[in-house]
This record gives C-alpha cells, structure tokens and sequence, in this order.
C-alpha cells in the first residue's frame, strides 16, 4: 500500500528546516530528493567495491563490473529495452548532443522540434544547424500548452531528417501525444527521439510500445544521482550512429593508423564513467518498483488536482495549461508580481519552488511572460505540504499587493 509517510521517512533531507519552517520541496522537476538506498548504494560502492570496470583480471574490478552491468539489465527492465541498447550518458543533454552529432545528416537538413521543448531539446540542433546550413522547424502550441499535431504535416518536407520532442513539458507538464507524433514520422521514414527527462519520474514508459528511435533521460530527476543519464536507441541504429566522443573502452584495437572501433553502446561510453551513479541509478530505479510508479503516478495526481483547485481559487494567480490532464507539474503567476519575488517569499516559509524561464525561453515568448512559478511535486509530498504552500501563497501575495 503506498503510505507517504513511510516513503518520506526514506528521505533524510525532508527532516530538514529552512528558516525555522520544515522543508516543503516543490521542485521535483529540477531534481528530486534522493532516497537512503541511494545514498547506501554510493557509500556502499566506495567503501567496498570501488574498482575501475571492464578491464581488469582483479576481484574488485570484476565485482565493479557487475554491479555496474547489472545496472544496465536493471535500466533496461525499467523502460522494457533490451540491455544492448542502453548508453549511459552524463543526462538528458548528454543524450541528445550524442544523438545530434551521430546522425551524419546531410548538410540543409530539416529538424522538427516543438515550441515546449527545454533549451537542451533545442540547442544541440540549432547548432548544428547553424553549422551544416539546416533548418529547425517548430511545432506550435495552442494557449493551453497542448501542441497543434494537425500541423506536424505541413512541416514536413523531404529535407525533414528527425524530429526531437519532450514527452511531458517541464514547464507546463503537459503529456505531450507522441504516440501520434511517431505514427506520423513512421509514414514519412522520419526518425523520432523522445526527450523523456520529465516522464520517466512520473509514469510507466514502455519504448518498444512507444516505438520512437531514441529516448534519452536523466537519473536526477527520478531519485537517481547527478551526472548519470539514458540514451536508449533502437537496435538498427547502434552501427549507423556516428561516434562524437572517442576514447578509452571504446575499442577493439588500436594503432596510429587506424582504429577498430566496439560493436554495441560500449562504443558510445568513452572514458571511466561515472560508476557510481550509476550504481545509485539502479538503486533508485530498484526504489521506484518497490513504490511502484502507478501508485507514485495516482499519489502525485491527487496531489496536482488538489493544488490546481485551491490556486483556482485565488483570483490574482494564473496557471499555464490549467488542466488535470497532465504529469504533476503547476507552472503559473501571481497577476501584478515577478515570479523571482514569489519564489523568494515563498522560501521564507521553507517552500522550494522554481522560478524564472525554466530553460523554456521559447515557450516563455509564447505566453508574453519572463517566467513562472513553477511547483512540481513528487512521491514524497503531501496533501498537508499543499496545504502550508498555498496559505504561504495567499500570505505573500497580500504582502506583495
Ligand atoms: C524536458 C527536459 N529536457 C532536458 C532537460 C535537461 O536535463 P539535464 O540537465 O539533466 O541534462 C531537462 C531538465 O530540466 C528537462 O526537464
């Protein structure tokens, strides 16, 4: 049965007070707490498995890499992939530069992107672009975040090469129908990447039944440490995906006039990784299953409907994408105020939330603003927590009035 209480107990940071006030984390979406088992499994690591992996003869590189190749099966299992096309990246961005820089495309190119998407969804292709003579194509929205699909077509030409889309929004949180998005670029033999950075933490995804080419996305946001990330690639892509990083365990052979490059994701992970995180990544994966992400799902869905209806309730806010239909993210603004000035009041009740343009300047233009605030929730939060927020809320909007 899923009990917040017990969860929370699982987080040692929620037992903290900012400014006298117990710590209310409403942003989940830039990172999320981490769990004792991921903590164990770092300290865990480094105080009995610590070892370089894949190369060495001795029992402690040996157990290393085990551990770390049991963290694939692990990550493969969550998103049901096959371990074989799992990379481990440094994130999100890692991902899709990895994937922009590997596509060999034809210099004038088109890339479809949407108006939503995270500047780490944008830029990697603006710049090549900007290099190779291409163009990027957006994909506009309607004024309640969703994106107009029925223009997706008129976008396409025959120089049309990939199209780059979020799954969830990180600003707005709207789920985004990529489903349809995949059905469409299957027609035009366009391949799809889905940036899943803000859908892994909050709902089941399945990338066979998704069926898009690449999916990348970022531990941190999902229980995970920092600097640990996923790109998922369909199978047929592993030998035509161009390598953009070279080094050390990237090999077969090497000499100074040529190099014998891995078969497989081994190929796309030069360098010592960051072992741990990745160790901490199937941890936390191991923690979601436990929890179960339909009950996280379910749990953070209340939590939004909840929150929604009590800030619909206050005339001077207004919420972007003002709808239920979506993953647990609230961006909006208090009419008269700047969102740093909210989020700063905010704080002195010891309540995180994020403000600003959320890496969204794009989307921000769209709706005329320079930014929101954004509360995002996760697993751990409650309805009491919403409850202090937007008593908060009301108290500071009197102070900013
Ligand atoms: C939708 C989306 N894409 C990409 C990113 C970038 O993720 P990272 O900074 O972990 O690489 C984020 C981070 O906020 C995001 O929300």
């Amino acid at each position: 049965m899923f009990d917040v209480n017990k969860i929370r107990k699982d987080f040692p940071i929620l037992s903290k007070t900012i400014n006298g006030k117990p710590l209310i984390y409403f942003d989940n979406g830039a990172t999320t707490q981490k769990p004792k088992a991921v903590i164990d499994s770092i300290v865990r690591f480094y105080s009995e498995q610590n070892a370089n992996i894949h190369r060495g003869v001795h029992t402690l590189s040996r157990e290393a890499t085990i551990l770390f190749e049991e963290a694939r099966k692990t990550t493969a299992q969550f998103i049901n992939a096959s371990e074989e096309e799992i990379v481990f990246t440094a994130g999100t961005t890692d991902g899709i530069n990895i994937v922009a820089n590997g596509l060999n495309l034809p210099a004038g190119s088109e890339i479809i992107i949407t108006e939503m998407e995270h500047h780490s969804n944008i830029l990697p292709w603006q710049l090549w672009c900007e290099r190779n003579n291409g163009k990027l194509k957006v994909l506009p929205i309607n004024d309640d975040g969703t994106l107009q699909i029925n223009k997706l077509e008129q976008l396409i030409s025959p120089s049309t090469k990939i199209i780059s889309v979020a799954y969830v929004s990180n600003t707005l949180g709207v789920i985004n129908a990529v489903d349809e998005i995949i059905k469409v670029a299957k027609f035009n033999n366009i391949p799809v990447l889905i940036d899943g950075a803000q859908a892994v933490p909050h709902m089941k995804v399945d990338v066979k039944d998704l069926g898009a080419d690449f999916f990348v996305f970022s531990g941190h946001k999902m229980y995970a440490p920092t600097g640990v990330g996923v790109l998922w690639m369909d199978k047929k892509w592993l030998p035509k995906l161009q390598l953009s990083k070279a080094g050390g365990g990237t090999i077969k052979t090497v000499s100074f006039e040529r190099t014998e490059y891995a078969e497989g994701t081994l190929r796309f992970e030069p360098g010592t990784p960051n072992i741990e995180a990745v160790i901490g990544l199937a941890a936390a994966i191991k923690y979601v299953n436990t929890i179960g992400i339909e009950n996280i799902s379910k749990h953070e869905h209340t939590l939004l409907k909840y929150a929604t209806e009590k800030l619909n309730e206050m005339p001077e806010v207004e919420i972007y994408a003002n709808h239920l239909d979506k993953a647990a993210v609230i961006s909006f603004n208090v009419k008269g105020a700047h969102p740093f000035d909210v989020g700063t009041l905010l704080d002195k009740y010891g309540i995180a939330v994020r403000t600003g343009h959320h890496c969204t300047q794009p989307l921000m233009k769209h709706f005329n603003i320079p930014g929101t605030v954004r509360a995002s929730f996760a697993m751990y939060n409650t309805l009491e927590e919403v409850n202090e927020f937007t008593e908060a809320l009301q108290k500071s909007i009197k102070m900013l009035s």
